[in-house]
């Protein structure tokens, strides 16, 4: 087979894809036509001069770079309704309470210690495991996925995962037949994960979250170790994260050290901490709005440098219904 290598705008300097002129007309052009900015991004330049948290936020997202994969051709670009969002843009825009309470943890999440990593896999299994990541690199076969991102607080994103599906894993351990959900716990550790407690007074750590074995076992559900062509910065939710595109972003746990397979449905973090704003299926739904937030329609942040939005209609499942619907019918 050959591989033809088509470089993605994330490989390519900025120097190199915009001339300094066409791209301060173009940021000018974008604040003009699309909404308010959704809280300024760090990506404010003085003539050509960095500031120096840009080189610091380039330097968190400078992580390896993973072997070219293939593109799973059900999730390429192209059959996405928008552009990508800037890659820039989606490294300081993160929820990560572990890391603090607003959208720029990215700094913080930098404590996270992502060293001989282990991901134990437990509960009703025939064959439990412990994988590190070399082990699921190498046992799990990587591809490029590209999917539309959609927070419960009524923003999203559209971005280029690096991962497998979560089915494979399911394969590999064997769940009994008792077993009915999924249970995947984050790492935490009080002396490192040092977010808001005080705000919310005490709250259910490590972040768990829960899908059905039907859903877990969906072609869409996908355990994400990488983003833009590279390994994922710790702010995305380092060394792997679960992504579940039809889903509101809270249900997809980041920097995963625990999955538990079990009877019944299990507590999770936001559900109970918040359970009339939380529901547990969290299925995007533009007809079911969030005590705060309507969902009937949400801010895309796309390709621009800045945290700028436009306003798009939400889909039902997130466009995904083809793909889960009839688990829910
Ligand atoms: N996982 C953990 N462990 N802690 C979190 O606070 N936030 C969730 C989800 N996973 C969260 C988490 C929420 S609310 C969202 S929207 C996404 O991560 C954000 O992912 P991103 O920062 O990579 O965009």
């Amino acid at each position: 087979m050959t591989f033809i290598h088509i470089s993605k705008p994330w490989q390519i300097p900025e120097s190199k894809l915009t001339s300094e002129k066409a791209y301060f007309n173009r940021r000018r052009f974008i604040k003009s036509i699309i909404g308010a900015s959704i809280g300024g991004s760090i990506l404010t330049t003085t003539g050509c001069q960095k500031s120096s948290s840009q080189t610091a936020l380039e330097a968190t997202l400078d992580t390896p770079k993973l072997k070219p994969v293939r593109t799973n051709p059900t999730f390429t670009e192209s059959e996405l309704d928008r552009p990508l969002t800037n890659n820039l843009v989606a490294g300081q825009y993160n929820n990560f309470y572990e890391f603090g309470g607003n959208k720029r943890i990215w700094m913080n999440a930098q404590n996270l210690p992502t060293e001989d990593w282990q991901v134990k896999v437990t509960g009703l299994v025939k064959k439990p495991r412990n994988y590190d990541l070399d082990d699921i690199k190498k046992r799990f076969s990587l591809e490029e996925r590209n999917y539309r991102f959609r927070c419960v607080e009524a923003w999203s994103m559209a971005l280029p995962w690096i991962g497998f599906p979560m089915k494979a894993i399911i394969e590999d351990v064997e769940p009994t037949s008792k077993a009915k959900f999924v249970k995947f716990s984050s790492f935490y550790d009080p002396e490192i994960t040092t977010g808001p407690t005080l705000h919310f007074g005490s709250l259910p750590w490590p972040y768990t979250e829960s899908l059905s074995i039907e859903e877990m076992a969906n072609e869409l559900a996908f355990f994400a170790v990488g983003i833009y062509g590279k390994e994922l910065p710790k702010q995305h939710g380092a060394p792997i994260r679960a992504v579940l595109p039809w889903k509101y972003g809270f249900k997809g746990a980041k920097s995963i050290v625990k999955i538990e397979f079990v009877e019944t449905q299990p507590a999770t973090f936001w559900h109970t901490t918040v359970p009339n704003e939380y529901d547990y299926i969290a299925n995007v739904n533009p007809d079911k709005p969030h005590p705060r937030w309507s969902q009937a329609s949400e801010k895309f942040i796309g390709e621009s440098s800045e945290i700028a939005w436009v306003r798009k209609q939400t889909l039902p499942y997130n466009g995904y219904g083809e793909f889960v619907a009839s688990l829910y019918s």
